[in-house]
């Protein structure tokens, strides 16, 4: 089983890509050919270019403090893979421009953020369909609102077939994680960093405190002898995350009858992100001290992964003709 999945360097990662995506990452590594891309072209459409390079290493820095093992995983970087674009340029002609603006996360996207999409960001379902057609992977691990993408994926892979009349690319499957999406602290849109609602894996103690103090919960609980509601109680979606079911559902019957305080809740919820965050943070440290791995470690995967489009692209171009020499 052949994975590809992958981050967009824009910002460290935060608790929604752990139980989303990452979690799952580190359990299948062991049993697949795991690849993870580090999709600086796609952040370099959304933010600063000067901070995607510290960015990145950031990100290099939470996949292996979570215990994504570089022995068995393959990460490297995006833009250090020039054949990818080959394939992206060969895809434009399979796409028009109608159905990419229909493409609903690429719709919600220019929403929530109230923006007037240049080219390239309209065509980042086609830049992500070539991660992952390039690679010929069965298998794709991310959140829900990426699903849109991988329909588009497949639908580039089928009439590409079809116009080469031959089975080449491969369908690429979702696998979601335990969370297929996470609610931000504020309850009101996904998990997000540039939303600044997220709880991230390199949080201090402080920061834990500051966010979880900012959690949304029942807003007609003014007391805590208050009847509680935990329909879109953002603070009951995180403690599920960390509490066994029973202690759960026992919190829930006290705050349904108003015996239990939010800030008791939320001190919980502290406790459990720290707890949570300790083997995380030992291996942050160790790896921060060593920052020469890193580089090697990004420097290999791009070697693996280059080898393999460059493989890919071959046998395209033998296809389409265009071994003209
Ligand atoms: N769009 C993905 C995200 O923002 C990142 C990504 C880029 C990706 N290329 C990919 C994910 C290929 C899976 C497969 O999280």
């Amino acid at each position: 089983m052949k994975i590809l999945t992958g981050d967009s360097p824009t910002g460290g990662l935060h608790i929604g890509h752990y139980f989303g995506s990452l979690k799952k990452r580190v359990e299948l590594q062991n049993k697949s050919k795991l690849f993870i891309i580090i999709a600086d072209n796609q952040a370099f459409l959304n933010i600063n270019y000067k901070v995607i390079k510290k960015n990145i290493y950031e990100i290099l820095l939470d996949y292996l403090s979570v215990g994504i093992d570089p022995k068995k995983t393959t990460i490297f970087i995006q833009s250090c893979i020039k054949e990818i674009n080959e394939f992206y340029f060969l895809f434009l002609k399979f796409v028009t421009y109608k159905r990419l603006i229909r493409n609903p996360t690429i719709k919600k996207e220019i929403n929530t953020k109230n923006i007037s999409p240049n080219i390239a960001f309209l065509t980042y379902p086609i830049s992500q369909a070539a991660d992952i057609l390039s690679f010929m992977v069965d298998y794709t691990i991310v959140g829900e609102d990426q699903k849109p993408l991988i329909e588009q994926c497949n639908e580039i892979g089928k009439k590409f077939n079809n116009f080469i009349g031959k089975n080449f690319f491969k369908k690429c499957n979702i696998i979601y994680g335990e969370k297929k999406k996470l609610i931000g602290i504020y309850g009101k849109n996904k998990m997000s960093k540039s939303l600044k609602n997220s709880i991230d894996l390199n949080f201090s103690d402080k920061d834990i405190n500051f966010t979880v103090n900012k959690i949304y919960t029942d807003p007609n609980r003014i007391r805590s002898d208050i009847e509680g509601n935990i329909k879109n109680n953002v603070l009951f979606e995180y403690l599920k995350l960390f509490l066994d079911k029973d202690k759960y559902s026992t919190y829930i019957k006290y705050y349904k009858i108003g015996r239990i305080r939010d800030s008791f809740l939320k001190e919980k919820l502290e406790y459990e992100i720290k707890e949570f965050l300790k083997p995380i943070r030992i291996r942050r440290k160790f790896f921060l001290k060593r920052k020469k791995i890193l580089f090697k470690i990004i420097k290999d995967g791009n070697k693996k992964a280059k080898l393999i489009v460059k493989n890919n692209l071959l046998k395209l171009k033998k296809i389409l003709n265009r071994n003209y020499f």
